[in-house]
């Protein structure tokens, strides 16, 4: 019943969108794809060749000579930046300092999206990001909003940082967590905002499981004849 689905999960960084869409998938049988992901290899190519994020021009040539895609293995995303799997590196401090400021860029959006586009074309997947139901996939057929208070994904987040041995401080986090709600939501080019049709959900007090259960439910109540 779910095998062409297009389910767009939209929502604030830490509010559970990657853990949640990563279980869905599995659970429905749907690839999952994470566009965070995407303009964080993008962000990390910056920090490796030592361009400042700020410097647009230099940026825009940067980014015509960076390929980033992306594939399902074993149930994991793995994302590629230029042939090289960086699934890991893309998770770290720095690049979460840089990626809200270098995906305000509409440049960077036109070739995020275009590659989404692709991969979502098909049907049959979970998609999440920050402008999936408003502007990548307006025709999904389930739009999920996931929210959270700021201090609870400032929380998720450290919590994250400390199991991957990062020295993190906890104010330094929530700080960022409020900063990229900041730049994502006021950009002019495909801000995060909720979809008028989407299906909210306030994961400040659910567990990963809550959240997955509700959305299975949504998903049996629309599509389940
Ligand atoms: O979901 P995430 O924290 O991994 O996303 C990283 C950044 O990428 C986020 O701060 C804003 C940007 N992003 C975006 O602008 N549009 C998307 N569809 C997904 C992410």
């Amino acid at each position: 019943m779910c095998l062409n689905l297009k389910i767009a999960i939209d929502g604030p960084a830490g509010s559970g969108k990657t853990t949640t869409a990563k279980l869905l998938a599995k659970a429905l049988g749907l690839m999952h794809v994470d566009t965070g992901a995407m303009y964080r290899a993008v962000a990390l190519k910056i920090l490796k060749e030592g361009v400042d994020a700020h410097d647009e021009a230099s940026v825009r040539r940067l980014l015509g000579h960076t390929k980033i895609c992306q594939e399902v293995s074993n149930d994991e995303v793995k994302t590629y930046l230029d042939g090289e799997d960086v699934s890991e590196e893309i998770r770290a401090q720095e690049v979460d300092r840089v990626v809200s400021t270098i995906s305000a860029y509409p440049f960077v959006r036109e070739k995020m999206v275009e590659i989404q586009r692709q991969l979502a074309q098909k049907g049959g997947v979970v998609i999440e990001g920050r402008d999936i139901g408003t502007v990548v996939l307006p025709d999904a057929d389930l739009k999920v909003f996931m929210k959270a208070t700021p201090e609870e994904r400032a929380r998720r987040r450290f919590k994250e940082l400390l199991s991957r041995g990062a020295d993190a401080d906890f104010r330094e986090v929530l700080q960022e967590i409020k900063m990229r709600d900041e730049i994502d939501s006021t950009r002019s080019h495909s801000p995060l905002k909720v979809p008028d049709d989407a299906y909210i959900i306030d994961t400040t007090n659910l567990s990963i499981e809550e959240q997955v259960d509700l959305i299975l439910k949504e998903v049996r109540r629309r599509f389940c004849r």
